[in-house]
């Protein structure tokens, strides 16, 4: 049975007060109101790690997670923060690659690779995403550019590496959108994420891996986009700003 894992990317939002009030709320409702066994991560910007780690420590499904770390692993990189640094923060995964830092950072395959590699070696998960653009799937270039990005990222990795990766699907257009992949052509994508990680490596190891969908992820949609054979969990933005929206998502992951 492969893991399910519902991730609540706060993005550059909420100051320390407001998001330890909203985790406090959250996990409270969580623990009384959900007895499912999804995976919860709360992934708030790097300076609440430490505070918001602790106050998860209690509940044995939820975790923190950083949205990025260097692809260095220490020295003179002025405004950087590394694998170990977040690692020593409490927190256990790491989104790489979203595509907010694709396109306004440059970050491209090679250097996330490498960004891969440093999480791995600080014993962190990372949730790779990947995701084509609006003018990419209309000129059907969507299952190129995913792949790309999938091999690119991924596939340096060996049998027990690739492993501990939670790949996040996020077509572009549907971020902070409000315009949600339909379930099939999310379904048709992670069917076919999963069918290039089988042809690399045995469709055994394809089947444990968790492939989260996100994009506009919300109450309403939540279930049916969970109820699709390859979608285990999803990556939400704005949604994951309330307690109330983002357990009730967490409440629609029934397993
Ligand atoms: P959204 O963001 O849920 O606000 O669309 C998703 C994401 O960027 O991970």
């Amino acid at each position: 049975m492969r893991k399910k894992i519902i991730a609540g990317n706060w993005k550059m939002n909420k100051n320390l007060e407001d998001g330890l009030a909203l985790v406090s709320e959250a996990s409270n409702m969580i623990k009384d109101e959900y007895n499912g066994n999804a995976i919860v991560v709360f992934i708030p910007p790097y300076i609440h790690l430490n505070a918001v780690s602790k106050m998860l420590a209690a509940y044995p499904n939820q975790f923190t997670g950083a949205q990025n770390c260097s692809n260095h692993e220490s020295g003179a990189y002025t405004g950087e923060i590394s694998a170990s640094m977040i690692g020593s923060c409490g927190a256990n995964y790491v989104i790489i690659g979203h595509s907010e830092r694709r396109q306004y950072f440059n970050e491209h395959n090679q250097w996330l690779a490498q960004k891969i590699d440093t999480c791995l070696k600080n014993k962190l998960l990372p949730i790779y995403c990947c995701g084509e653009t609006l003018e990419e799937r209309e000129t059907e270039k969507h299952f190129h550019v995913i792949a790309s990005q999938i091999k690119e990222g991924l596939f340096h990795l060996n049998a027990s590496e690739i492993l501990n990766i939670t790949v996040a699907y996020e077509p572009v257009w549907a971020i902070g959108t409000g315009k949600t992949a339909s379930t099939d052509q999310a379904q048709e994508i992670h069917a076919f994420i999963r069918g290039l990680i089988a042809s690399n490596y045995s469709p055994e190891i394809a089947d444990q891996i968790t492939i989260q969908y996100g994009g506009s992820v919300k109450p309403e949609n939540a279930a049916e986009l969970f109820a699709a054979p390859d979608i285990d969990g999803a990556l939400i933005g704005g949604a994951a700003l309330q307690s109330r929206s983002f357990t009730d998502i967490v409440k629609a992951m029934t397993l």
